[in-house]
């Protein structure tokens, strides 16, 4: 007989230690499709629908913040059908999230910039966003439209427009100032930031915010990237030593 070592599978999410804050780059739809031989937007389809699977684990599991990266303001430069598809999935998404937001207590917030939205879809998030106003469960955020560096660059305008306005001085602005005009002002910055899909950059989100997270990089594709998946990702921040420049 011999002796077996404990599996790493069957490793369990510590529920009383869990990271407060998940985000999350939703990468890897296109390659997934092409991998099956299906064009890059049923991709988005299947991505768009496991979104909701795992945004529905966080909240069982008791994530109090979760923010994803569904399109961000360099992917207009994609072909026209696949932004239009990108879209109306978006709005199917979030016409579904008016009615679920109440049932399952979540708060729904978007980040990024209204322009070169549509008007219809401008309509859906400030409805959503409404609806979920009074909610008190899991924060979800979603990116869209998003760049951390068009972030950071409307703060400043904010900022520089509060000095004209004498309603600050230069030797006043703090990390303080510029957090509190981002799209997360009133939100931690996340623990632990996961991009599935294999590549290993942050393209352009949460610049600010993640400068202390934990980063936990997947080969599984978006459309793949299971509950399972999503426990090795806690699992393995568990076992991080967060210093944030200590000892
Ligand atoms: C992420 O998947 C979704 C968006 C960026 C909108 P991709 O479309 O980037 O998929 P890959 O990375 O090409 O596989
Ligand atoms: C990042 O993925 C943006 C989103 C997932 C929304 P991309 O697919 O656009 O990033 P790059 O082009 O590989 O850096
Ligand atoms: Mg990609």
């Amino acid at each position: 007989m011999g002796i077996f070592r404990k599996k790493r599978t069957d490793e369990k999410v510590d529920l009383t230690a869990l990271p407060e804050h998940i985000a999350i780059i939703l990468d890897g739809n296109g390659r997934w499709a092409k991998r099956r031989g299906l064009p890059r937007t049923a991709g988005h389809a299947v991505g768009s629908e496991n979104f909701r699977k795992i945004a529905t684990y966080c909240n069982d599991i008791g994530v109090k913040y979760l923010t994803v990266y569904a399109f961000s303001t360099e992917n207009w430069k994609r072909p026209d059908e696949e932004v239009s598809t990108i879209m109306s999935l978006l709005e199917k998404y979030i016409i579904e999230a008016i009615e679920e937001v109440t049932k399952k207590n979540l708060r729904l917030r978007f980040w990024g910039s209204r322009e070169g939205l549509s008007e219809k879809i401008l309509k859906l998030m400030s409805d959503a966003e409404k609806k979920s106003d009074e909610m008190t469960g899991m924060q979800v955020n979603v990116c869209l439209n998003y760049g951390a560096r068009d972030e950071i660059k409307n703060a400043l305008r904010g900022i520089v427009k509060d000095v004209e306005a004498g309603k600050l001085s230069c030797e006043e602005i703090s990390e303080k100032t510029i957090s509190s005009k981002l799209y997360s002002a009133d939100t931690p910055d996340p623990d632990l930031l996961i991009r599935p899909g294999g590549e290993t950059r942050l393209s352009n989100f949460l610049l600010w915010q993640a400068a202390y997270s934990e980063l936990y990089f997947s080969d599984k594709f978006w459309p793949e990237f299971d509950e399972r998946e999503l426990d090795r990702a806690i699992i393995e921040f568990q076992k991080r030593n967060r210093r944030f420049g200590g000892v």
